[in-house]
């Protein structure tokens, strides 16, 4: 048996295994999907237990998705654009470093909506670890322009200096909190929610970004949370367009890249959908 897992702090709440797990038992493979917590001073220890024959990788998840780099031998150019990673797959004893949630956004994307992201206006709210995925593979898609809106205008700066040099998209940083009078008048074609406003369970789960104003009748919203099934930007987003979306599929789409990563076979994605939606919305009947 050869085994796969994840690595974070606290995983109680990871989804990750449920469905991992069924797309392994569904193609009859002989690998456990396990959890393992880690400390922070546990965390070199344990990347180095991941060259190990029997271990494929892992998925790395909150905090650790920038501090595991040092560690690694080596990091895909995705990851080392993005500068953090979610799976770690061991070749042969030596580690590598992918990052497959700006992929698992697209897909989820192109799969729920058809957009083509050519030329388009977006608006990202979050200047995060999932804000710079998602902007990393939103700038492949040639938009004509991206407004990062976050929290600490700092951090939005930061994250738009690191990108500049990707392409000639216009990349602008703006505060959260503040209505622009100049990108009402931007028509957005996608605004993506990538802080966990509306998340269940988290401080702020009754609350929403300060982005209404921005949604007209063609954007499209696309909430990273998908927990609860609705959250609170969509349920009011639905009021101005009709084009909602949670981040569920993303998060099934980034897991079916890994598990091709670490086994070089194609993800049986709608096992994989099943697994989760049952698992996750059936048993609060949301
Ligand atoms: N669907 C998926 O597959 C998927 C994948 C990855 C992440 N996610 C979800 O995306 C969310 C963000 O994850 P992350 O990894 O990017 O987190 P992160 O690195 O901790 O970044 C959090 C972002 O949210 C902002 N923020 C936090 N609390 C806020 C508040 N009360 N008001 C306004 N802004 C606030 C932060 O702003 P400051 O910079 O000002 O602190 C920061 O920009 C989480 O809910 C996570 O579960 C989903």
């Amino acid at each position: 048996m050869q085994y796969t897992g994840i690595i974070g702090n606290p995983l109680g709440h990871s989804l990750s295994p449920i469905f991992q797990q069924a797309a392994f038992d569904h193609l009859g493979l002989d690998i456990k999907y396990e959890l393992f917590p880690t400390d922070a001073q546990e965390l070199e220890s344990r990347v180095e237990s991941l060259r190990a024959l029997d271990c494929l990788g892992v998925n790395v998840t909150i905090p650790y998705k920038t501090n595991v780099i040092p560690f690694l031998d080596n990091l895909d150019e995705t990851a080392q654009l993005i500068g953090a990673v979610n799976t770690i797959v061991n070749k042969k004893g030596k580690l590598i470093g992918y990052n497959t949630d700006g992929l698992g956004f697209i897909r989820s994307l192109s799969l729920e909506t058809q957009i083509s992201l050519d030329k388009t206006n977006i608006l990202i709210v979050g200047a995060g670890g999932s804000a710079r995925a998602v902007l990393v593979a939103l700038l492949k898609e040639n938009p004509s322009a991206i407004v990062v809106a976050n929290r600490s205008i700092d951090r939005a700066n930061e994250l738009v200096e690191a990108v500049l040099d990707i392409n000639e998209t216009n990349i602008q940083a703006v505060k959260l909190s503040v209505i622009e009078k100049h990108l009402l008048e931007r028509d957005f074609d996608l605004i993506v929610n990538c802080t966990p406003l509306g998340m269940k369970g988290g401080l702020h789960e009754d609350d929403l970004p300060n982005i209404l104003d921005y949604v007209n009748t063609e954007t499209i919203v696309y909430d990273l949370v998908y927990n609860p099934r609705v959250t609170p930007l969509m349920s009011n987003a639905k009021k101005s367009s009709e084009f909602v979306f949670n981040g569920l599929e993303m998060l099934i789409q980034q897991g079916a890249a890994s598990f091709q990563i670490w086994t070089g076979n194609e993800a049986p994605v709608p096992i994989m959908r099943k697994a989760i939606q049952e698992t996750l919305y059936n048993r609060q009947g949301t």
